[in-house]
C-alpha cells in the first residue's frame, strides 16, 4: 500500500526536531483528524534555508511527507521552497494511498505557514505566498475534489 520510500521516511524520519530561535515556525493542524505539525526554519540574510525541522502529532504519512518536504526544502530560496507543494513531495515519495493525500497538505501548509511567520518578522512579502490556513480541512476539501 505504502511506497518503499514512504515507509523509509517513515521508519527514519529526516529532520524531526526543532530549532532554537527559529526564523520561522509554522503550525497547522487537521481537525478532522485531528493531527498536528509543526515546522521550524532557519533562513539566512540571503534568504536561504540553511535548517529545517519538524515535530508532529500526525499519521504514518503525516511523518513521511514531512520528512521529504524538509529534505526538499533545505538549502533552497523561500522562494524555491514555495514551488514544493504537497504534490511535489508525493513524486519524490512514489505517490500516496488517495486517502492519505490530504496528509501531505499538512505539510506543504506548515511550510507555508513557517514562511509567513518569518516574513512577518522580518517585515516583508514573499511573494506568491497566501496567509496560511490554521485547519487544512479548508482546503483539504478542495483538493479531494
Ligand atoms: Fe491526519 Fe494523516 S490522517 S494527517
Amino acid at each position: 500500500m505504502y511506497s518503499e520510500k514512504v515507509m523509509d521516511h517513515f521508519n527514519n524520519p529526516r529532520n524531526m526536531g526543532e530549532i532554537e530561535n527559529a526564523k520561522g515556525i509554522g503550525t497547522v493542524g487537521n481537525a478532522k483528524c485531528g493531527d498536528i505539525m509543526r515546522m521550524y526554519l532557519d533562513i539566512d540574510d540571503n534568504g536561504i534555508i540553511q535548517d529545517v525541522k519538524f515535530k508532529t502529532f500526525g499519521c504514518g504519512a503525516a511523518i513521511a511527507t514531512s520528512s521529504m518536504a524538509t529534505e526538499l526544502v533545505k538549502g533552497k530560496t523561500v522562494q524555491e521552497a514555495l514551488l514544493v507543494t504537497n504534490k511535489a513531495v508525493m513524486d519524490a515519495l512514489d505517490g500516496l494511498p488517495p486517502v492519505k493525500v490530504h496528509c501531505s497538505l499538512l505539510a506543504e501548509e506548515a511550510i507555508h505557514a513557517a514562511l509567513w511567520d518569518y516574513a512577518k518578522k522580518q517585515g516583508i512579502e514573499i511573494e506568491g505566498l497566501k496567509e496560511p490556513v490554521k485547519d487544512i480541512e479548508e482546503i483539504a476539501a478542495e483538493e479531494d475534489e
